[in-house]
């Protein structure tokens, strides 16, 4: 019995001695200290030991069950601790490392000159609306005194949707549909994206933006729109740019103008940016026509209104020194990072 001991021990140590993990450990643990384990054996053995060897030979095997638990306890605790410090080690955190970048998207150039633009017709009093891109022939011609027949629709090449539906070949669309809602007076701006079929070239593009706007009331005159135009300028691009009204037609305005700015690629000396003439549209405009009032639901005996279409990309173009429409969607990152945060 004192040699079985014996040899249970020296298997223990060696059993141990290899045992790496707390797993391995649990399953030596049962091995030896388990109910069908060789120490469990010894116990039901100790009936077969003569009656005065007994309380020595038990003591033996409890020595030897107490050897097991703690020789166990010993290596347990050390695997924890180490098993421990390698995980630690495996989700270790570098905080030397320096952050991740994070790339935030940015306000389109268009739209950040056109919150800019929106920012200054608000301040005089103006508020925004917004009108459909498909548009009824109607508030896109015929409202505007451009019927069928009218030369002036030849002036757009109009993409139609269907016989009496187009894209809207300019924002003037919200003209009458403001004022059958509206009563005088009426100041707004209308803001949005035109369509017409044109070559795409440095110049024109089948999509663009225009701001209009217009502003009816009792004695609203011309020099109140010119005013307007040349205070709005002033705003925009520099307090004295040299700005210019010609006259000119436009089918829903009597008298009708448009208005130059000095050309930023040459500052007037003559360019292929302003076709040598030193000067760059931006705007129509003019004093809304009667018959315009009239389609709209106003009496043009009591109310008289100014109104003008300008061009966004062309007062982008100015005011970025930008000579080319196409870079507003080709959406090259080196074009559009140079305006990040302007
Ligand atoms: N709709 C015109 C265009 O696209 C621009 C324009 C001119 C708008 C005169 C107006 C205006 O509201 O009064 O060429």
């Amino acid at each position: 019995m004192r040699g079985k001991i014996e040899d249970i021990r020296k298997q223990v140590d060696i059993d141990l001695g290899a045992v790496t993990t707390t797993s391995a450990l649990a399953t030596i643990k049962v091995k030896f200290l388990g109910r069908k384990g060789p120490i469990q054996e010894l116990m039901k053995g100790l009936k077969d030991v003569v009656p005065e060897e007994r309380p020595v030979v038990g003591k033996l095997i409890n020595d030897l069950k107490a050897y097991v638990d703690e020789q166990c306890a010993r290596l347990e605790e050390r695997f924890i601790v180490r098993e421990e410090e390698e995980q630690l080690q495996r989700e270790a955190i570098d905080v030397t490392l320096p952050g991740r970048r994070r790339f935030l998207g940015n306000k389109h150039l268009l739209n950040h000159v056109l919150d800019h633009i929106i920012d200054i017709f608000e301040g005089m009093g103006f508020s925004v609306q917004y009108g459909p891109h498909i548009e009824s022939e109607y508030y896109n011609f015929d409202a505007l005194r451009m019927g069928k027949d009218h030369p002036a629709r030849d002036m757009q090449d109009t993409f139609y949707i269907d016989d009496t539906t187009v894209l809207r070949t300019h924002t003037t669309n919200i003209q009458a549909r403001v004022m059958e809602g509206h009563k005088p007076p009426i100041r707004i701006i209308a803001p949005g994206r035109a369509f017409r079929n044109e070559n795409i070239s440095a110049r024109s593009h089948v999509f663009f933006h225009q701001v209009d706007g217009f502003y009816i009331d009792k004695g609203v005159t011309f020099s109140d729109l010119l005013g307007t135009m040349k205070e709005f300028l002033c705003k925009l691009l520099d307090d004295d740019v040299p700005t210019r009204f010609r006259c000119s037609y436009f089918p829903f305005v009597e008298p009708g103008v448009e208005v130059d700015v000095r050309c930023f690629i040459c500052n007037g000396k003559g360019c292929p940016v302003c076709k040598k003439t030193g000067w760059v549209e931006v705007s129509g405009a003019g004093m809304v026509h009667p018959e315009v009032l009239q389609n709209g639901g106003i009496d043009p005996e009591e109310y008289t209104g100014y109104a003008w279409g300008m061009g966004l990309e062309r007062l982008v173009m100015i005011k970025h020194g930008i000579k080319d429409i196409r870079l507003f969607t080709q959406n090259d990152l080196r074009f559009l990072r140079q305006f990040n945060g302007i």
